[in-house]
């Protein structure tokens, strides 16, 4: 009979220390502090084989894909897979499909562009992102307009809504740093008398309803000052930026305070020329957007279609 405390039955094999836990049944270390022992439990047989299979994992990708940082360049793997790469392809790709539609938008042929259902499938969106980055801080994002904003989605315009009149002002803005942009004056009438200013207000407030007097002082007045540029019965329409005075559509405000505000200091508002930021082809792909929408909203400013 051997006497070698391994072979006790309990004993550990390696130690041949017969210190058993009576709790768990387990072999422990041996070392006590003060009463307490350190069960002698091994490695789990289950994690050592997961990393040792994360090691060999990890060996195979640094051969198959980008891994090594060297310097300014990487090791590129065997697999030859280039995330940065690929997403360089994919955006190629984007591109090169919308350069193919975008290039029909060169030529402003409109009638042409608009009846080709999928050519508007595939621009319309991208027209409509345009919009929203280029023009929806001042119109709206519905091209609702504001106060000194213009009304995109209703059928009065200043200076006429099919493509190509808002193709040519989109490229030379009005009162614009560009060398031919539309010009828009209303000048200042501050030298007029105040109740002559009042009187006028007051007319041109009541035009839009029908219910200014054509008799009185102030009619004069309207036809001697301002017929010139809104024409002798207000309605506008000489290409001249003048605005109609007597269709509900306004830009400022057509209550007599604001059109005394208007008459004191005049008006002169500011629209940018596009051709510096946009391409011939996306302003003529937003030129057809804007007369769209118009069209989809039956020209009536409450439900402007613009979304
Ligand atoms: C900085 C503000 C601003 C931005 C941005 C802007 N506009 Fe304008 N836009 C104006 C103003 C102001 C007017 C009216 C000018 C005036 O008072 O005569 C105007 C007028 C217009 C007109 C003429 C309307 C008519 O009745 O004839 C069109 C069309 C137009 N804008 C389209 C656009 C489009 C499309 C964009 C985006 C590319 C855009 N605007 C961006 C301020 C802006
Ligand atoms: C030289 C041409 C010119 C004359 C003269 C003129 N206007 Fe104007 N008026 C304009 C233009 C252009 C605008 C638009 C300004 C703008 O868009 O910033 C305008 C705008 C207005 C507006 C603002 C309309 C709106 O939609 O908010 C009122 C009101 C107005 N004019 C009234 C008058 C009255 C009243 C007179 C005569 C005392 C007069 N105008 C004379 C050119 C003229």
């Amino acid at each position: 009979m051997s006497t070698d405390p391994k072979e006790l039955p309990g004993a550990d094999p390696h130690t041949g220390n017969r210190d058993i836990d009576p709790v768990t049944g387990y072999d422990t270390t041996g070392h006590d502090w003060g009463g307490i022992k350190e069960l002698n439990t091994p490695f789990p047989r289950i994690a050592l084989i997961a990393l040792v299979l994360t090691v060999i994992y990890s060996v195979i990708t640094w051969f198959l894909l980008p891994a090594w940082p060297m310097g300014r360049d990487y090791t590129r793997g065997l697999l030859g897979l280039d995330q940065q790469e690929m997403a360089k392809d994919h955006l190629r790709e984007l591109a090169a499909l919308r350069e193919t539609w975008l290039g029909r938008f060169e030529t402003p042929d409109f009638d042409a562009l608009s009846d080709d259902p999928a050519l508007m499938a595939a621009a319309m969106p991208a027209a409509e992102r345009l919009y929203q980055d280029n023009c929806s801080a001042c119109h709206g994002r519905a091209g609702g307009g504001g106060p000194g904003y213009p009304v995109l989605t209703d059928t009065h315009w200043l200076w006429g809504g099919a493509p190509e009149d808002i193709a040519t002002t989109l490229q030379v803005g009005i009162n614009a740093d560009h060398p031919d942009t539309r010009w828009a004056q209303m000048p200042a009438f501050d030298w007029m008398e105040p109740d002559e200013i009042s009187a006028l207000s007051t007319y041109v407030a009541a035009m839009p309803s029908g219910r200014a007097d054509p008799d009185s002082e102030a009619a004069t007045l309207f036809v001697e000052n301002c017929a010139a540029c809104h024409g002798e019965d207000g309605a506008g329409g000489m290409m001249n930026g003048a605005p109609s005075l007597v269709d509900g559509a306004v830009i400022y405000g057509q209550e007599s305070e604001t059109v005394m505000t208007t008459l004191r200091n005049g008006r002169q508002g500011v629209m940018p020329a596009w051709t510096e930021r946009l391409s011939d082809a996306e302003i003529n792909v937003l030129s057809l957007y804007v007369a769209r929408q118009m069209e989809d909203s039956g020209g009536d400013t409450a439900t402007g279609a613009m979304q």
